[in-house]
């Protein structure tokens, strides 16, 4: 079964092929990142735009890319929630033209869920057996930190999620404060690579008995250590960003482990943007084999937000 999938809830526009819900015949993925990039954040109304002006060349390339045309596709998924709603429109009124028009099925894919799904998904670097479920799953991107259980695709509960701001979305506003530019998770992950220690902490709130996150007061614990600190620190930024990014990641790395232990599950998946952390990558991978847990982070590209996903996912809904 050929699934094409259309994800529009953010900044990209993005179309895929997926065959059977593991094979990817096509992923293509435009944004529109660098128009927003001097705003210091995503502007819904340029992300929108753009997406109107795209989305018939991006579902044409992923169709030739494919090698087929629609009347080799099955059924076509798009994302129908969460996101920002004029980007989100963009892409389900034309799943929905696309569907009547062609007289194909339509499947509406939620975002959040679909990012658990990448782990699934065939790449030349992954032809091993798909993850085993149940399994507890983590999503971390610019808009949500939600830890799952998943049973199966079709129960999915969710166990806990931010209070306030999305771990990705610290990520950004620390990096903006730092004037790293935007989007500031791969800027802060680099430098914090180059630190294996910080004398600095910057402590993030523990929500007790509960697997929600609370990541707002961290970006006020680095903000006034700037502030206080700007003439006489000797600290150079990197010791700044491994601080906060530790702080960060094993605050994610502490609730997922425990999620597995409590559901009794040997499987965890991963994804979301920020799923592409090397920090987060390695101390869940080193905290999960201790504990004889199989821990799935999808290759970095899948991460990100992509349509692949979506239409991975539809071939199970
Ligand atoms: O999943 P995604 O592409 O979009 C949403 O659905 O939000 O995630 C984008 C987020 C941004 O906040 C970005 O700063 C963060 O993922 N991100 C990272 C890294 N790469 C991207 N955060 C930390 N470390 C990274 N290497
Ligand atoms: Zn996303």
């Amino acid at each position: 079964m050929n699934i094409l999938g259309i994800e529009t809830s953010c900044d990209e526009t993005a179309a895929s092929v997926v065959r059977n819900g593991r094979d990817i015949l096509s992923n293509v993925v435009i944004s529109s990142l660098k128009e927003h990039s001097r705003y210091g954040g995503i502007i819904p109304e340029i992300a929108s735009r753009r997406q109107m002006e795209l989305i018939h060349l991006v579902v044409s390339e992923a169709l030739s890319t494919a090698k087929l045309s629609l009347k080799n596709i099955d059924a076509i998924a798009a994302t129908s929630s969460p996101g920002l709603i004029g980007s989100l429109l963009v892409g389900i009124s034309f799943a929905r033209s696309l569907s009547f028009a062609a007289k194909k099925p339509l499947i509406e894919v939620d975002h959040i869920k679909a990012h658990l799904y990448a782990s699934f998904l065939k790449t030349p670097r992954n032809e091993s057996a798909p993850p085993k479920l149940p399994a507890v799953g983590l999503v971390v991107s610019g808009g949500h930190s939600s830890l799952f259980y998943i049973k199966d695709f079709k129960r999915i509960k969710l166990l806990g999620q931010t209070r306030d701001d999305a771990a990705g979305e610290t990520f950004d506003k620390v990096a903006r404060m730092l004037k790293l530019g935007y989007p500031g998770g791969p800027a802060i992950d680099l430098l914090a690579q180059r630190e294996k220690k910080s004398p600095l902490r910057f402590p993030c709130a523990q929500i007790r008995n509960s697997y929600d996150f609370s990541f707002s007061g961290i970006k006020t614990a680095v903000l006034y250590y700037l502030r206080d600190n700007e003439k006489k620190s000797k600290l150079g930024i990197d010791k700044i960003a491994y601080a906060f990014q530790n702080s960060i990641i094993k605050v994610l790395v502490e609730k997922s482990i425990a999620a597995c232990q409590e559901k009794k599950v040997k499987t965890l998946l991963v994804g979301g943007g920020v799923a592409c952390n090397s920090g987060l990558r390695k101390l869940l991978t080193d905290a999960a084999k201790q504990c004889h847990i199989n821990v799935f982070f999808p290759p970095l590209t899948l991460c990100l937000d992509n349509a692949a996903m979506i239409a991975g996912l539809a071939y199970h809904l």
